[in-house]
This record gives C-alpha cells, structure tokens and sequence, in this order.
C-alpha cells in the first residue's frame, strides 16, 4: 500500500499556500498525520515521560519509546541504538565530545562536508590537540576511497563523512569508505542529514558505527528533531552532551550510578510532542515506501538537470544521474545566486535556497561564492519542476551573460 504523490499533497496543508517548494535540504513541510500526532501528545497525554506511574506519564513513555522502534526500522538498527537529538548538528557533536579523543588522535574527513560536521572537529583540534585531516579533490564533489586509505595512520581514530552532499547533491560511496574503516579498525560515522528518508539507508550495509540524521528533511518529521545511530557495541563508549534529572539509577552527593544505553542520553525533558511527531513520520514515509521516494526524486532530478542545456546556465556536481540525490545545485552566468532565488520567488513562488549552503571549503574548491540550489522531494509535481525549468531558461535568456 503506497501513498500516491496526490494523497500526499493533500496530507501538507503548507502546500496549500500555492508555494512551489523546491528547498527540501533545508527542511521538509510536514504531514498532517504527523502534526496529529503531537497534537494528540497534547490533547491526550500531556506527561513527562519515564518517570511519572499515572496513565498519561505511562502513555506519553510508550509512545516516545515506539519512536526509537520506528526510526530504527527506517534504517535497519535496533530501538536501542537510537539516541534522540535536536537535529543532525547535534547528533555529530554528540560523537565529537562524546568520544574521548584526545591529543594526537587523528580524524579524517572531506573537504565537501557540511559546516556542521565540520567545526565539531575544529573545535577538538582547537580545544584538544586533535588531529584534523581534509581529504577530497574531485571538482564533481564525489570522494574517493583511496584517499581516506592514504591518510589513515596508527592514529586515526574516526573518518567521518557525508552520504549525500546538500551543496551540490553528490551521493558518496559509503559502503566503500565503511568496509576501508572496518579493515583498518578505525570508527566511521556518516552525516545522512540529506539521504535518510530521500532513499534506502542500511547501517549494517554501510558497516558504519554511527549515523546522525535529522528528522526534519528526508523523514517529514518536525523541526528540532534528528538522531544519532551508534552501534550496540560503540555506544556505551559515548559520553552523553548532557547530565542531570531523568537518567538516573542512584544518585548520592558526590557519585551517581546512571541508567543505560539510550535512556543515558535522554537526560533533562526531552522534545516529547516532536518526538512522538518524529515516530509518526516514520511511519509515514515507509508508508509512501522509500524506494519509491527514491525513484520519484529521481526523475524529478533528471528533469530538473534540463536547465543545463542552456549555456547561460552551469550545474555543479556529477553529470550522471546514478551518483546524485535530489540536489541540483547551479549558477546563471552574470547573477548572483540570491537575485535568482528571488526572482523565481517573486515571479512563480518557486522557493530555491542560495548562497554557500553552509559549505563554503566546498564552493572555495569550486572557486565560486556560492550557487542556488532546488531539492524535491516524493511530494514535488513533474509540472512544478517543469515550471522551474522555464523560468531558469527565461531568466538566463533575459538578464543572463553568455
Ligand atoms: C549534509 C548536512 N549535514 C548536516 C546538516 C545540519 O542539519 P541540521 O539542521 O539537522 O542540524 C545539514 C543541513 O542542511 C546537511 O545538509
């Protein structure tokens, strides 16, 4: 049982506005299902979870625990592996200083990465003496395995790296940069910000030990949710980012013996409704069937990539479409990103994002300032990225440089 791309609509009252929403990496509107879900959180069972015996403190638990079961689903963990954060921003920094490392410990990561999973480590170099090492060279954006190979030494510790780059919409060999981590006894920790929710993801295929990932993009959760995939076997290592009221066994003046894996880092009262919001929205997305979102993304993606054909008009990343996600990130010749953006807002309400994209090392390898950038999602209509199509054609033709 699919959910049609008609159905869907329907479920996000945003789209009624008449908006043609083409910025889906930066965030997803939201599903009617889902904003009930909270709302029944609110009308319903109004409690703080894991602490409270009365029957909406026991419901309000149930169901924010059934959440970690479902988010787990969409990506092949287990309920227990699964720590709840406010976003993916969040989730890295959780491993950044939840790990320990210290002083000469090497991390390795990509020169195309996000900010976020990228000044976490600058602050361990900083503050820690940790060693950061860039890697990545291709003007396509796309990482190369043997380059990870060659910068591990007996240090490293950690490679972390993206799935699918939200600047340019590169999709990275994560498979191949897990089983090289796997080979070399070093962690390897994947920013799915932009995949999770957009196309099939399997932790145990990737072999990574820990994932972090938002639930408000790909997953049409609410905003102020993500998570963090950590391994059974590496997340007892992890330090949780928080202490205090709701993690604790026993607790004297000076010790405190503390609960367990994922509860540990449940710490103070969590984002109950978004949460509970987030589990729904699983649910959701599964239902649409995420290799359907996949292949939908993808055509959109192959229509979108026609604004290339104008010569006016450069799109950055890979030409094939078997290494892209729904990201197409381009410029028109003689304006700026943000005067493009605009003026497809205001001549169509088509929402586009520009400038760095929160990846400026990238548009510094690229040599550019920055792009404006669509991203569908399964929602999105053949006719709206038709329309985006001509009015990129139209603005290149009038205002655009040859
Ligand atoms: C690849 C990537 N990593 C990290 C982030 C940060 O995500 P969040 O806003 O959930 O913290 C984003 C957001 O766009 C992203 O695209």
């Amino acid at each position: 049982m699919t959910k049609s791309v008609d159905e869907v609509r329907a479920d996000i009252p945003f789209l009624r506005t008449g908006i043609i929403y083409l910025d889906n990496a930066a965030t997803t509107p939201t599903p009617e299902p889902v904003i009930e879900a909270m709302l029944s959180y609110y009308h319903e069972f109004s409690a703080n979870v894991g602490r409270g015996l009365h029957r909406a403190a026991k419901r309000a638990t149930e169901e924010f625990e059934a959440a970690r079961e479902k988010v787990a689903r969409v990506i092949g963990a287990k309920p227990d592996e699964i720590i709840f954060t406010k976003n993916t921003t969040e989730a890295i920094n959780l491993v950044a200083r939840g790990l320990g490392l210290k002083r000469d410990d090497k991390v390795i990561t990509s020169l195309f990465e996000h900010h976020s999973n990228l000044l976490p480590w600058q602050r361990l170099e900083r503050e820690r003496g940790v060693k950061l090492e860039v890697v990545g060279s291709s003007r396509e954006c796309l990482l190369n395995p043997a380059e990870f190979e060659a910068a591990i030494d007996r240090n490293t510790r950690l490679i972390t790296t993206h799935h699918v780059s939200n600047a340019i919409g590169s999709v990275q060999p994560v498979e191949e940069i897990g089983k090289l981590a796997r080979d070399y006894g070093v962690l390897y920790l994947v920013d799915a910000a932009q995949s999770v929710g957009h196309m099939p993801v399997d932790v145990r295929k990737i072999g990574c030990d820990f994932m972090a990932a938002p639930g408000h993009k790909g997953l049409l959760g609410p905003q102020g949710t993500g998570f963090l995939y950590a391994r059974e076997d590496k997340i007892s290592a992890l330090e949780p980012l928080l202490t205090g009221g709701g993690i604790v066994e026993d607790v004297d003046l000076h010790s405190a013996r503390l609960v367990d894996p994922p509860q540990i880092f449940d710490a103070g009262t969590p984002n109950i409704p978004g949460i509970i919001g987030l589990g729904r929205a699983c649910e959701y997305v599964m239902d649409i069937g995420i290799d359907k979102i996949a292949e939908r993304e993808m055509e959109l993606t192959r229509r979108m990539l026609k604004i290339a054909e104008n010569s006016r008009v450069e799109v950055y990343g890979p030409r094939g479409l078997e290494r892209r996600g729904g990201v197409v990130s381009f410029n028109i010749s003689g304006l700026s990103p943000h005067e493009v953006a605009s003026m497809l807002d205001e001549l169509a309400k088509i929402a586009v994002r520009s400038g760095h994209h929160c990846a400026q090392p990238t548009f510094r390898h690229l040599r550019i300032n920055g792009t404006a950038r669509a991203s569908v999602h399964y929602f999105n209509l053949e006719s709206e990225v038709e329309k985006f199509v001509e009015l990129v054609g139209e603005i290149a033709k009038e205002l655009g440089t040859l």
